[in-house]
């Protein structure tokens, strides 16, 4: 028996993406994102509130790194979900974590997130009461440790997490269970 529950964003696993500007002043800032996905092959859309230092940083900067939230920083990535760089001034430095300039866009490169998307703004519309950014992803920083032997993020070694939005909860993106368009594929055979 199905319930009905009303319209919800009813969308599970959401990602969690750590999206890192500079301001106008140059200055850090990290925003926890979970409405943002790829929506072409070298690009990312990110849903902004109208209200976030992000976004006005974007504006200025025409730049943006995205970064996948991993396990063993979730508290720092939670934290930039909650605190805002338009009122917490040190909001970047206390998390302790490092920041370098990309060599490809005008965005921080964080240095504890072991993937990172390098993006340069390609459009920025409002949708929807709020601000849906478009970027390309001009290059893909990843840390050794989290590579396979053929040099291909490996899912097992990231430990990325995701965002339940039904209960405000984060979980664990745990172990490969099968390979895609190999599991489904005995049906074709019928
Ligand atoms: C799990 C999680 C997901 C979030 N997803 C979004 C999102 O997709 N879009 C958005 O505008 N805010 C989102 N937020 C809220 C912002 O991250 C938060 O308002 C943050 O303080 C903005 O930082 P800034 O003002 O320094 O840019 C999310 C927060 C959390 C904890």
């Amino acid at each position: 028996m199905k319930k009905d529950l009303g319209s919800l964003p009813a969308v599970f696993p959401m990602p969690v993406l750590m999206v890192a500007t500079y301001g106008e002043d140059g200055k850090v800032d990290v925003m926890n994102v979970a409405w943002g996905n790829i929506c072409a092959m070298d690009k990312i859309a990110l849903n902004l509130a109208t209200d976030r230092k992000t976004l006005k940083n974007i504006r200025a900067r025409k730049a943006f790194t995205v970064a996948l939230a991993d396990e063993e920083h979730l508290k720092e990535a939670d934290f930039f979900g909650t605190a805002s760089g338009n009122v917490m001034t040190d909001k970047f430095e206390r998390t302790g974590f490092h920041a370098v300039k990309s060599a490809h866009v005008d965005a921080p490169v964080i240095e504890e997130f072991p993937v990172t998307m390098e993006c340069k703004v390609e459009e920025i519309r409002d949708s929807f009461g709020e601000v849906k950014v478009t970027g390309t992803i001009v290059n893909v920083l990843a840390d050794e440790k989290v590579l396979d032997e053929k040099g291909k993020v490996d899912a097992g070694k990231l430990h990325a997490v995701m965002f339940d939005q039904f209960n405000n909860a984060y979980y664990s993106t745990g172990s490969k269970i099968a390979d895609a368009w190999r599991i489904g594929s005995e049906l074709m055979k019928k």
